[in-house]
């Protein structure tokens, strides 16, 4: 079946317009706040609500497609064929309920592992970044432009802390040199803001020693069209359907990071 992906992605932003008004709702009330894996691993009630919103909506308008969330959806799915949704119904839980800032809701639509479309909406500064395979990455409006390359030394980079401080390698190749040879260093708390900013030219770099497919499927579809490569420490594209290394960069300084994480087998929590 021949999709018009156009079509589907105006759909798809109308979903995510809605859904986004529900988070911003949402900050006015008090939240049910749980947690998962450990103790700062939290989840709220709205995580669930818009995943299922989403999912909803798409099982209705596209009975054939799948839905994978990082909640709930598709947890079963063990194959990339057909339409794939992929959703992450809030990245950054930590920052909506610490900050009410700085979080996104960032959903993809594969069809046989090719990633066809790209949203991540950035909820309160009210930024969309979007991509349709081929057709060129967007800010708002603005077509994004094509990658331009920097060199470590004027580079920023997105890195969260917390992989540096588990850092036990002393060798020159190591992360706390890339650190010092960089620019800079920033962390936003949303692998998928994080990834649009290197889209669009904010940060030069953005690396995560985890992540899932939800965290970085919309990502990839962007990063693409703008020219920035984007694969796991080993230089492999990242997979759809588990966790992964994410190394994403404006492409000559991917290959100079790769040097230093290339090593590095991820850690575990
Ligand atoms: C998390 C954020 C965070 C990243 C974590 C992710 P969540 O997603 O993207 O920046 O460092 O690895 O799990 O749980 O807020 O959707
Ligand atoms: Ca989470
Ligand atoms: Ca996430
Ligand atoms: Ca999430």
């Amino acid at each position: 079946m021949n999709e018009n992906w156009q079509e589907v992605k105006n759909v798809a932003e109308k979903w995510v317009e809605e859904a986004g008004k529900m988070l911003k709702e949402s900050l006015h009330e008090s939240l049910d706040i749980q947690t998962k894996s450990n103790p700062n691993d939290l989840v709220t009630e709205m995580d669930y609500k818009i995943e299922r919103f989403l999912t909803e909506h798409i099982e209705k308008r596209y009975p054939q497609h799948k839905t994978i969330g990082e909640e709930e959806a598709g947890q079963h799915i063990g194959s990339t064929d057909g339409v794939i949704w992929i959703i992450d119904p809030i990245d950054g839980t930590t920052n909506f309920v610490h900050q009410k800032y700085n979080f996104a809701i960032s959903v993809a639509v594969i069809k046989d592992g090719v990633g066809k479309i790209g949203i991540i909406y950035n909820v309160m500064q009210d930024e969309w970044f979007t991509a349709i395979e081929g057709d060129g990455a967007y800010l708002n409006e603005k077509k994004l432009p094509v990658a331009t390359p920097v060199n470590l030394r004027q580079a920023i980079i997105g890195l969260n802390g917390r992989w540096l401080a588990r850092e036990k390698q002393t060798d020159e190749k190591s992360l706390h040199e890339l650190v010092r040879k960089s620019r800079s260093v920033r962390s936003y708390g949303t692998a998928a803001i994080e990834l649009a900013f290197v889209a669009c030219g904010r940060l030069d770099s953005y690396i995560n020693f985890r992540l899932s497919p939800w965290d970085y499927a919309a990502g990839l579809v962007l990063l693409k069209e703008t020219g920035m490569v984007v694969t796991d420490f080993q230089s492999q594209n990242p997979p759809l359907l588990q966790q992964s290394t994410i190394l994403a960069a404006r492409p000559e300084l991917h290959e100079e990071l790769l040097s230093y994480v290339y090593n590095h087998k991820g850690f575990d929590y």
